[in-house]
């Protein structure tokens, strides 16, 4: 509710700084109680997906909470889930600054962050102090990526290590091979490179379950800058693989709607409104190709109830936000949360 009030002083500030002030007010808020009192109070509308059982359909998604330092906040916003990371094995800087662009006039921004990170071993510490995840109040969802330096070649060791550390504290398990921002990355959703990733991944996880008799799902996150038949193959190979999820959609490189606006032409992934129809695209072309398989967590350019029902009518189970977020602040997770528990 006081989001239209802060966003304009938000906005004033370089978007980075912006993000560190507010999660340092989001803080506070949690060490003064003022955050649990403020709760919004989101109706009620469970869905089972992955063995899971969410509050409700809206999460968020990742890369707002790369280090997992904020979870307790996060979770006095109303999610139905949180998705946390990319995390990687080792910490990483990320991209030289500026690598965060806000394009107002399209309700977008563009990111070229380049998985900057703490490293896994940082990540789980946050984890552990978190109240959310150690009560097991709600899901969590924990979002692992190979280092930049780490080449494809060797990218499933990366993948491992990161999946077997943080298995035990997960809900469920994303699998991030659709950044455009760590070069190559994308190339592991090429059906030849998937297989065995996704082989070996699957053969831990199944490993895992014994040791710790719990299982966690995992979810493949992918790009919208794939044709139809590349969404085709790769929902193949998910299916072969017994893959629990995928979440569609990642930024995308794609430019059109925004190339002559100021920041238009930085390098990185644009996410937001310009972004929507063709995440909804992919939501549907993956919901025909997978048939029901597996659910479809279905994220890019959500901005109101109505865009997340659209994510929902094109196939998706649940939706995450993270540009909207930005945008409309808060108020819009309960938005989404109720026009869908409306449906
Ligand atoms: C600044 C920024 C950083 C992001 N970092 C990650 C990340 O680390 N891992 C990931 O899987 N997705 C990341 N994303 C992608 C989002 O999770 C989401 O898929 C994408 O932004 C589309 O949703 P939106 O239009 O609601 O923002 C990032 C997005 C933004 C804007």
């Amino acid at each position: 509710m006081l989001y239209p009030l802060l966003r304009p002083l938000l906005f004033t500030l370089d978007p980075e700084t912006a993000h560190d002030v507010a999660f340092a007010a989001l803080d506070a808020a949690v060490a003064s109680g003022a955050a649990q009192l403020a709760a919004p109070r989101v109706a009620a509308s469970p869905v089972a997906a992955m063995g899971l059982e969410f509050p409700n359909r809206v999460g968020l998604a990742a890369g707002l909470d790369k280090n997992a330092a904020h979870i307790d906040g996060l979770a006095t916003l109303g999610f139905g889930f949180i998705e946390c990371g990319t995390v990687t094995p080792r910490p990483q800087p990320g991209s030289p600054k500026p690598r965060l662009f806000r394009l107002p006039e399209a309700q977008a921004l563009i990111n070229r962050m380049g998985f900057n990170n703490d490293g896994v071993e940082r990540f789980l510490a946050n984890v552990a102090r978190s109240r959310f995840a150690t009560k097991r109040r709600g899901i969590l969802g924990l979002n692992i990526g190979r280092n930049f330096d780490t080449p494809n070649e060797r990218a499933v060791d990366d993948y491992l290590a990161c999946l077997s550390a943080v298995y035990c504290d997960a809900s469920y398990v994303t699998v991030n091979i659709s950044s455009p921002n760590t070069s190559g990355l994308r190339e592991l959703q090429d059906a030849a490179a998937l297989k065995p990733l996704l082989a070996a991944l699957k053969a831990e996880q199944a490993k895992l379950a014994q040791q710790h008799g719990k299982y966690t799902p995992l979810v493949v996150k992918i790009a919208p800058d794939l044709s139809q038949p590349d969404i085709g193959r790769l929902a193949r190979t998910l299916v072969e693989q017994r893959v629990d999820g995928v979440i569609a959609t990642n930024t995308t490189t794609d430019r059109g709607a925004v190339a002559t606006l100021p920041h238009g032409g930085e390098t990185g992934g644009l996410s937001g409104a310009p972004l929507r129809d063709k995440a909804t695209d992919a939501v549907r072309a993956l919901a025909q190709a997978i048939d029901g398989a597996m659910p479809i967590i279905g994220v890019g350019g959500i901005l109101s109830g109505e865009d997340a029902r659209e994510k929902i009518a094109a196939g998706a189970t649940l939706v995450q936000i993270y540009t909207g977020l930005i945008y409309r602040g808060p108020q819009l997770v309960v938005e989404i949360a109720e026009a869908l528990a409306r449906r």
